[in-house]
């Protein structure tokens, strides 16, 4: 009897394989509505992204050490001493942003396709859920090199925590473990990003997979009009959409390792509690959020921009209970997507302002200074240094 033969009859002759044979192969065989695409994609792709994490976070944990004595340095051995080391930290710093990307992209796929409706609203409440907590393994994660980019942007970070009404104060101190960023900050962090943090999203990514699974991928019919497929219709699971899945699944891996190789996180400078870097960003994803807040200046302002900040993500959790419309088809939903397209160009438009916040640009050869609040200022042109001669 060939090997895989025996294995086979080992299983056979204990348990009931049979009925696990069965399960697989009609999970497996799946047939998926006709209109499913490219944009379908994004899902596997954030659930290869979070795998990639978490194997790159395992490698990156045998040598970090979580103490401010120690992480700077741990991050430079492991990219300069380990081996493959700076290969799989910048992986996973990549990883981190792309993943974000992917799960917004995920998000705006099935918010236009109305695949929020019922009878999938859990789906979404905890894709919603995946979304929160996947931003906060960027911050907490942000932090881990102790760095002076890490420590000035968590001290700004968890500023804004101490602005919320009420609870502030005490938000603060619970997030810094004091009142200012020390390694208590530190430690809390690494304990959300490597304990707390992991846990939590693989039991939501599994009940995401489980609802998704238990309702089928939406059709674009109204809510209520959706029928089964009929056999031999739609798109079979395997190996159509699988194959799409691995394509994009190459080229997302071949992208990872060829930002990691191009664009490398720099480490910069170690922490410094007592000199403040000029220009303190924050993430990409954070910057919708930090611009908007800085319209709201003083005690009462303050409190109206972190209600401002939190509204978005209010209305994303509750979206589904809150658009009861029957509609699925995005051509028929043109409030939806009205509000849709709104908040993304909101928030794209508050992140440029953002980012070009306290800097000089230069635009159609004129210099401008983009000030705090992303107001353009013409600069006056230098005067060169070469005269002209007279006539
Ligand atoms: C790590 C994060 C996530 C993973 C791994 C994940 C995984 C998946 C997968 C594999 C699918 C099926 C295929 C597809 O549409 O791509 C799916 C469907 C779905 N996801 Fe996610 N997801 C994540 C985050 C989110 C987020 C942030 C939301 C929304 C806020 C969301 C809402 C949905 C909905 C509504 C469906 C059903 C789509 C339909 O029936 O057409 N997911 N998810």
């Amino acid at each position: 009897m060939g090997l895989s033969r025996r294995i086979n009859s080992f299983f056979d002759d204990r348990f009931d394989t049979e009925t696990a044979r069965r399960f697989i192969d009609k999970q497996a065989h799946k047939r998926l509505p006709p209109h499913i695409s490219w944009f379908h994609v994004f899902g596997s792709l954030a659930l290869l992204l979070f795998v990639s994490q978490t194997i790159t976070g395992i490698l990156l944990l045998i040598y970090y050490r979580p103490t401010p004595e120690a992480a700077y340095s741990s991050i430079q051995y492991i990219t300069t001493e380990v081996h493959f080391g700076w290969l799989y930290r910048q992986i996973h710093a990549w990883g981190a942003t792309l993943m974000i990307l992917v799960v917004v992209l995920h998000m705006v796929r099935t918010y236009f396709s109305g695949a929020y409706k019922k009878p999938r609203e859990l789906t979404w409440v905890t894709g919603v859920l995946i979304f929160i907590l996947t931003i906060i393994f960027g911050f907490t994660g942000y932090l881990l090199p102790w760095n002076q980019i890490a420590f000035w942007a968590t001290t700004i970070g968890t500023e804004s925590a101490g602005k919320v009404p009420f609870i502030g104060e005490w938000l603060l101190y619970f997030l810094r473990g004091g009142e200012v960023v020390t390694g208590e900050t530190l430690s809390r962090f690494f304990v959300v990003h490597v304990i707390i943090l992991p846990w939590i999203l693989t039991g939501l990514i599994a009940v995401h997979l489980v609802l998704m699974r238990l309702s089928n991928l939406a059709t674009l019919e109204p809510v209520g009009e959706e029928k089964p497929i009929p056999p031999g219709h739609g798109i079979p699971f395997f190996p159509v959409h699988v194959a799409k899945e691995a394509v994009v699944a190459i080229l997302l891996l071949a992208g990872l390792v060829t930002l990691s190789i191009l664009s490398p996180w720099e480490i910069g400078e170690p922490a410094n509690p007592l000199v403040t870097p000029a220009h303190i960003k924050p993430e990409w994803y954070f910057l919708p959020s930090y611009q908007l807040l800085k319209y709201f200046e003083g005690p009462y302002g303050a409190v109206v921009g972190i209600v401002a900040c939190s509204l978005p993500f209010g209305l994303l959790l509750f979206w589904p209970f809150l658009d009861r419309g029957k509609e699925r088809h995005p051509r028929k939903r043109p409030w939806a997507v009205g509000i849709g397209l709104f908040g993304l160009m909101a928030a794209l438009f508050l992140g440029i302002l953002g980012h070009f916040s306290g800097t000089d640009v230069t635009l159609l050869g004129r210099r401008y200074h983009i000030d705090l609040l992303g107001r353009p200022e013409r600069l006056m042109d230098e005067p060169t240094s070469h005269n002209p001669v007279e006539h």
